[in-house]
């Protein structure tokens, strides 16, 4: 089978997660990376990208280049990234779907629900793939914990209880390093810090295993260090369409907690719990019953788990290769062939109506909140 053509926005040298889309997209041989705008510095972007392979003239030092570059071409790319900063996610992403491009966004999507609901519509009306990077959902044991969920191994759930919280920014003497400190920025991370950046991977993590969503939201927001214009904490009660009850915490100044991501979801006949630095087991608890740990790559997995599932029981798959599982799924979509649990743009949608209903509810202190957006009430 032909090798589709991939290019990448953002994600230059240096960058968070440029290299996790690099591992994660040439993974498995069904990409080329054949061009590239991936820096905001033009001549940095264009000397990288030749640097990592790819021919000159595709090496662009900006994205309106990139698009208006590969718009012509009989070998145009299959698909766009866009690993930028996220005041610049919603441009990018209608453009490209604009003219006809496949795009994985970076999370959160857009800045605002408007623009949120405006991607939906755009990919809808071009027939282009809008796929979001919750990459967790990718992780095998994730796929596992859904699939049992869907099974009724754990009966109707009551309750989801989700953390993602790190100390990463924890040290006010660090508040300015420029990898931190846009993060809190308004102008360039949107109306939330903390829950926008890591939050939103545990909310739709909440949805995605449950398979539900988020009806309503309360929120206690705080910037723990003070100069911090958005919040570096916040703890969120939530309700799901089917009633399941949702608890969420989010920090980056829980000093101490490393990757900081797990999720606990409580049935009526069992529990479940993961966490994203254990990511190969998933324990299990029936009612009235021992806790058992099921591993990834063990006989009897759903069938989903075992196609995310590269290497043999017992041997790490980590943060690329979910990363990889949703590459997988992306070209599995790009020749036609639907995959369910790819997460899309109203998954994006629904994430930054949950971000905005969420800072309302925290100036209202914790004021109840309508969580979805208006186009799907
Ligand atoms: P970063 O600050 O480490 O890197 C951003 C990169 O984008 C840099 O290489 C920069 O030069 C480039 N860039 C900025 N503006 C650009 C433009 N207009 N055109 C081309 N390149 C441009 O940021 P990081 O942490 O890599 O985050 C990027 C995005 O990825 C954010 O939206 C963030 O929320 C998301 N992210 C997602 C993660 C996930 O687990 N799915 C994890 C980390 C980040």
């Amino acid at each position: 089978m032909a090798k589709l053509r991939w290019g990448m926005i953002g994600g230059g040298e240096g960058s968070q997660i440029g290299p996790a889309h690099r591992l994660g997209a040439l993974a498995d041989g069904l990409f080329d990376f054949a061009a590239g705008a991936l820096d905001h510095r033009p001549d940095v972007g264009r000397d990288y990208a030749q640097r990592l392979g790819i021919a000159a003239d595709r090496a662009y030092g900006d994205w309106r280049d990139m698009l208006a570059g590969e718009k012509g071409r009989d070998d145009q790319i299959d698909l766009v990234t866009i690993a930028t900063p996220n005041s610049t996610h919603f441009e990018i992403a209608k453009a490209f779907l604009e003219a006809g491009f496949n795009v994985l966004c970076e999370k959160p999507m857009t800045m605002t629900v408007e623009e949120g609901q405006e991607i939906v519509r755009v990919a809808e009306s071009s027939g282009k793939i809008c796929a979001v990077n919750y990459c967790y959902s990718a992780y095998p044991m994730v796929r596992q914990a859904r699939a049992m969920v869907r099974a009724g191994d754990i009966g109707k759930v009551r309750l989801v209880v989700t953390n993602f919280s790190h100390g990463h920014h924890g040290d006010a003497t660090d508040a300015d390093n420029p990898r931190v400190r846009w993060r809190y920025d308004p102008a360039m991370a949107g109306v939330s810090g903390q829950f926008a950046d890591c939050g939103i991977h545990a909310l739709h993590m909440a949805s995605f295993i449950c398979d539900d969503e988020v009806k309503s939201l309360s929120a206690d927001m705080a910037s723990t260090i003070s100069s911090r214009e958005l919040e570096d904490d916040a703890m969120i009660n939530f309700r799901m369409e089917g009633g399941t009850v949702g608890r969420l915490w989010t920090s980056s100044v829980a000093i101490g907690r490393q990757h900081g991501f797990d999720i606990q979801v409580f049935g009526e006949t069992g529990g479940l719990r993961w966490a994203s630095e254990q990511p190969n087991q998933l324990i299990y608890t029936p009612v009235g019953g021992r806790t058992q740990i099921i591993e990834k790559g063990e006989a009897g997995l759903h069938a989903d788990t075992q196609r995310l599932s590269r290497v043999a029981i017992a041997h790490p798959e980590g943060f690329p290769l979910a990363v990889a599982n949703i590459y997988c799924d992306l070209a599995d979509a790009i020749r036609g062939e639907h995959r369910d649990g790819l997460p899309g743009a109203a998954d994006g949608l629904r994430s930054i109506a949950a971000v905005h209903a969420a800072v309302a509810s925290g100036r209202e202190d914790g004021a109840w909140k309508d969580a979805r957006p208006p186009m799907f009430r």
